[in-house]
């Protein structure tokens, strides 16, 4: 096995940033009490998950679920080696972000016109203002201080509404984001919003957007969604075409209740099984997580979406 897997495989590892405590807890309807997230959150830590996006700075009306993110980031912002993200929807959820102490900001901008009006209620054009504000931000901190940033291009592949999206409608949104950003410490996700890209979809888009963009200082992450059973075989394609990071969300937990069927992240046990198989480090203890996943498939209103935890313990090793 691992002599073959080391011919087919490019990455020797993976990091994997776990979402469940803002994508996942954000799509149960009734708030979660913060002292159930942070069990959650510390077991995850325990399983060896070392980037959490811990929540967002976002208007409570929007997403009440999200409120108590500055208080999660307090409860775990010293935990040795951990590295926790925070998204932001503008440069008032960026200076929320920054006062609490997060330093490293996740900001979305859909690539698909009419879903980034849905999430966040602008044009790509005003989203894209709104990113050289918060870039701008960031440059005001000098030298180590300075944050790190994320780039979720939300809608990478496909728009629930207006359907499939091409690499070259990424690349123009990239490209001026690209040129908001220089200076700055950046990742940049593309995000299968809806589960619905396929593998060699989502190779095709890696290769020819890194053709086109990949420069040295540029992390390149791949966000996907489980929906139609694409996740695990999608961000593997991914890694074998570039990407070095990974999202992914314990027990699945996600989906959306405007989305009929949606389902949420790629569930982390899912996923770190298939790098297991293939000798690719993540960092994370497979069965630790498995039951940090039940502790979260356990919490009430949430829809979980998993393969892992229905075998039988002992059919994994
Ligand atoms: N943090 C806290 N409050 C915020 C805020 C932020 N980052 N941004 C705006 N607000 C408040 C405003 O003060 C205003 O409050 P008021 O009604 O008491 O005056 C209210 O939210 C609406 O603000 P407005 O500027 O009119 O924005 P909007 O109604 O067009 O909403 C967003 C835009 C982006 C702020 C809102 O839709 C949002 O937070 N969306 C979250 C998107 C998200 O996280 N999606 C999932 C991730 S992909
Ligand atoms: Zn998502």
């Amino acid at each position: 096995m691992s002599e073959i897997s080391s011919v087919v495989r490019k990455a020797s590892r993976v990091e994997i940033v776990e979402v469940a405590p803002r994508d996942g807890f954000q799509s149960i309807s009734n708030p979660l009490p913060t002292a159930d997230k942070a069990r959650c959150i510390e077991a995850l830590i325990h399983a060896g998950v070392r980037r959490i996006e811990i929540g967002s700075f976002v208007s409570p009306k929007a997403i009440p679920q999200m409120a108590d993110t500055a208080d999660l980031f307090r409860q775990f912002c010293d935990v040795p080696g951990l590295r926790l993200s925070a998204l932001v929807p503008n440069l008032r959820g960026a200076d929320n972000a920054l006062e609490a102490g997060v330093n490293e900001l996740v900001y979305v901008v859909s690539v698909s016109e009419t879903h980034n009006q849905k999430n966040v209620r602008q044009s790509v054009d005003a989203s894209l203002d709104g990113l050289a504000n918060i870039a701008q931000r960031v440059r005001e901190h000098a030298g180590e201080s300075r944050p790190a940033m994320r780039l979720d291009l939300g809608t990478s592949f496909d728009c629930p509404y207006d359907g499939l999206v091409s690499w070259q409608q990424v690349s123009a949104v990239l490209e001026k984001a690209l040129q908001l950003t220089q200076g700055i410490n950046l990742e940049v996700a593309f995000c299968d919003t809806t589960g619905r890209a396929t593998p060699w979809q989502v190779a095709d888009y890696f290769l020819n957007l890194q053709r086109m963009h990949g420069k040295s200082g540029i992390a390149w992450a791949f966000h996907g969604h489980d929906t139609y059973g694409m996740g695990v075989a999608n961000a593997l394609f991914a890694i074998q075409h570039g990407a070095t990071v990974l999202d992914a969300s314990a027990a699945g937990l996600g989906g959306c209740p405007f989305a009929p069927g949606a389902t949420g992240n790629t569930a982390t046990e899912d996923l770190v099984y298939a790098l297991n198989g293939a000798n690719i480090q993540c960092g994370i203890d497979l069965n630790q997580l498995l039951e940090a996943a039940d502790l979260i498939a356990s919490l009430p209103g949430g829809q979980t979406a998993s393969h892992l935890r229905h075998v039988p313990r002992q059919r994994i090793a």
